[in-house]
Parts: C-alpha cells; sequence; structure tokens
C-alpha cells in the first residue's frame, strides 16, 4: 500500500476530491492510504498560533517553524521511510517523471503551507520543495491534491487498463496523447478524422503517433 500523509492547517480540503472518481476507488480498494495531520494540533501556545508577522516587516504573515517542524517530525515518527515534500512556488517543478519517481518512492509527506509562505529554516527539515507550475496558489493544498491524484493514477492496480497509465501523455518522455473522438460522428459539422473510421489498425496507429508528435512539436514551440 502506498503511504501518503498531507501536512495542513485544512485537512477537510482534501475530503471531497479524495471521495470521487479514481482516488476514491484506490483508497477503498486498499491501494493507498492518505493520512491527513493538522498542523494546528502541534501549535503549543494557548492561542494555537500558526502564523506571525514577517521579521522586517512587510504585508501578510509566515508560517511558525516550530508547529511546522513539530508536524514534519510527527510524519516521520509515523513513516520512517517518508520523503517530505514542501509544497512552495518556489520549488522545482512538479511533472510526470517526478509522480514515477513518488510511486517508487512508495512513501509521501506534502506540507501545504498558507499565507505568505513558510519562515524559511522549515527547508532544513524537508527533502525537497516543489512547485506546480509558476503561478501563486492561495496555499499548497490545491498542489498538494494535483501531486496525489497524478501519484495515485499510477499505482500498480489503480486503472482499469494497465495500458492506460503507461499510454498517457508524457509517459513516454516529453510526448503528447494523441487526439480523441467518441460517437457523434458529426459533431456541428465537425467530423470525426476518417482514417478512425476505417477499421485500419495499422493505419490508425501511424495517424496517432503523427498526431503525437505534431501536438508536441506544437507545445515545444510554445514553451520555447
Ligand atoms: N503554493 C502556492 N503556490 C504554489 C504553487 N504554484 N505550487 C506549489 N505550491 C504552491
Amino acid at each position: 500500500m502506498f503511504h501518503a500523509q498531507v501536512l495542513t492547517l485544512f485537512p477537510e480540503f482534501f475530503d471531497s476530491p479524495l471521495a470521487c472518481s479514481i482516488p476514491k476507488r484506490a483508497i477503498e480498494a486498499g491501494i493507498v492510504c492518505v493520512e491527513r495531520i493538522q498542523i494546528r494540533d502541534f501549535a503549543t501556545d494557548r492561542h494555537r498560533k500558526v502564523d506571525d508577522t514577517p521579521y522586517g516587516g512587510g504585508p501578510g504573515m509566515v508560517m511558525k517553524p516550530e508547529p511546522v517542524v513539530a508536524a514534519i517530525r510527527e510524519a516521520r515518527r509515523r513513516d520512517a521511510d517518508t520523503r517530505v515534500v514542501m509544497l512552495t512556488p518556489s520549488g522545482a517543478r512538479f511533472t510526470q517523471d517526478k509522480a514515477l519517481e513518488y510511486v517508487d518512492g512508495g512513501h509521501l509527506t506534502l506540507l501545504c503551507g498558507r499565507y505568505e509562505g513558510f519562515d524559511e529554516r522549515i527547508v532544513d527539515y524537508v527533502d525537497e520543495e516543489l512547485s506546480l507550475g509558476d503561478y501563486v496558489l492561495s496555499g499548497g493544498e490545491p498542489a498538494a491534491m494535483c501531486v496525489l491524484d497524478a501519484v495515485i493514477r499510477l499505482l500498480p492496480g489503480v486503472l482499469g487498463s494497465p495500458e492506460s497509465a503507461v499510454l498517457d501523455s508524457f509517459s513516454e518522455e516529453g510526448i503528447l496523447d494523441w487526439p480523441h473522438y467518441t460517437r457523434p460522428e458529426v459533431f456541428e459539422g465537425r467530423r470525426v478524422p476518417d482514417v478512425l473510421l476505417s477499421g485500419n489498425h495499422a493505419a490508425i496507429e501511424a495517424w496517432r503517433r503523427r498526431e503525437s508528435l505534431r501536438r508536441s512539436r506544437a507545445r515545444n514551440d510554445d514553451d520555447a
């Protein structure tokens, strides 16, 4: 069983996405377990304070090191093999390769921050910093949920067909998926490509390959 833990001030954030579709089935099948740890439970002062104003001034609040580090220690106590990943826009970019790496690891702890960010000293207590992309979310939770989803669907036994995950966009080093079509044959004047209706499997395979490469090139040109 893959063991995931999430350190967060909003454990309820994950309730709905983990109770739907593929993550739900994976949890029910005992393929993954997602434990949520409330960072606030590790605050020691009377007001259970988890954030404070930044030294040097400026807007917003910063997450305090004591409760966050105590929560990280609790995650490591529960699972000595866990890899602790801090979600932050300044981290390394999340990719499909990363998701595959996490799957192989078998143990993952995702640390979610709120407010303006974490006290920088917390970085010394995590294994890596990870970003979903070049934009700022109001907290690490949506990023953590994306990481969880990307990992869960790759776990053996989760997807209906073992081929599905392998055939996905990006599974083959940066190559995107081909375009998909289903009924009807004509939708508002837009036809399904003839080759897909031809029954010629070799031609279909060649067409899909060509389209994948064309899309991937177009994407690379956009990114450049
Ligand atoms: N927290 C806020 N923005 C984020 C991002 N883009 N990726 C990961 N964590 C975040």
